[in-house]
């Protein structure tokens, strides 16, 4: 199999899961809460995840698998070799639960550590994007290419780290900043489908002081395959083995113009 019918037939399985997300109907969604503020899961995220987790490993009987519900949020040493799947399979939990319409499901595929395959499905308006590590990356099918408008002519996007409330004051103020020097901000509720609108060039920017390494690895791939840039929130290279904040933005912005935080051990 080459690795464009590889990143096909993981885009039909997640079609297929985004297929679950459209079936939550009622208003028992058996929701749980999780650690940090207002942090939840529902019987929908456990049946996307045991759903990904069984065909995708039919797919690759060799690579483990790394989801966010699995109840380990942990990278094993032994990820660093070999094939990987990270799965987030409800990326806008809360946006679910509400009714937002504005959830992804995103999966990643890392070879020896690194990103190698991205795909994210947002049901609700049938969009898949897709990218494999030097065959480019696509929206439903067509060849996207992250935005070449300046910073000043670029919508911002970010993420205030929902879980984490300590970083609520310093999201706020580089949001702050960034909105004096953009278009305008956005904040989706969903960190995959953030990557995907910087991307395809709708959004210039993206950042978000803490992610789950589910939240940003599909995302890395499709960014850099789409001509952007991804790295944490200082400018330093992710490492991929776990949590991490990110930066991510298109080909036109000027890295000069870039707001970085001071940094701090969160
Ligand atoms: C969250 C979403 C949100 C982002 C949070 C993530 P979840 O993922 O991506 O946009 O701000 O940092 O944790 O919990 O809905 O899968
Ligand atoms: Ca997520
Ligand atoms: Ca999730």
């Amino acid at each position: 199999m080459t690795d464009r019918q590889l990143t096909e037939k993981i885009a039909e399985t997640v079609k297929e899961a985004g297929k679950i997300i459209l079936s939550a109907s009622g208003t028992d969604y058996g929701t749980d809460s999780k650690q940090g503020h207002a942090n939840y899961v529902t019987k929908y995220d456990r049946k996307v995840q045991e759903f990904l987790h069984e065909r995708l490993s039919s797919l690759l009987p060799e690579a483990s698998f790394l989801g966010e519900e699995e109840g380990e949020d942990v990278f094993r040493e032994k990820y660093r070799k070999g094939w990987l799947f990270i799965v987030d399979p409800i990326d806008g939990t809360t946006n679910f639960i509400k009714g937002y319409y504005a959830s992804t499901v995103s999966v990643g595929l890392f070879k020896d550590g690194k990103p190698y395959i991205g795909v994210i499905y947002q049901p609700y308006l049938d969009h898949i994007f897709t990218a494999c590590r030097g065959c480019g990356a696509f929206d439903n099918g067509k060849k996207i290419m992250s935005s070449s408008l300046p910073l000043c002519d670029s919508i911002i996007a970010f993420g205030t780290s929902p879980y984490r409330t300590d970083l609520w004051q310093k999201t706020m103020k580089l949001a702050g900043e960034y909105l004096m020097k953009g278009q305008d901000l956005r904040r989706s509720g969903s960190a995959a489908w953030d990557c995907c609108m910087v991307a395809c060039g709708a959004a210039g920017l993206y950042f978000e002081f803490s992610l789950g390494l589910w939240d940003y690895a599909a995302g890395a791939v499709i960014i850099r395959e789409a001509g952007g840039v991804i790295t944490d929130i200082y400018g330093d290279e992710l490492k991929f083995d776990g949590p991490s904040s990110v930066l991510a933005y298109g080909r036109g912005i000027d890295p000069a113009e870039l707001v970085y935080p001071e940094r701090s051990n969160a």
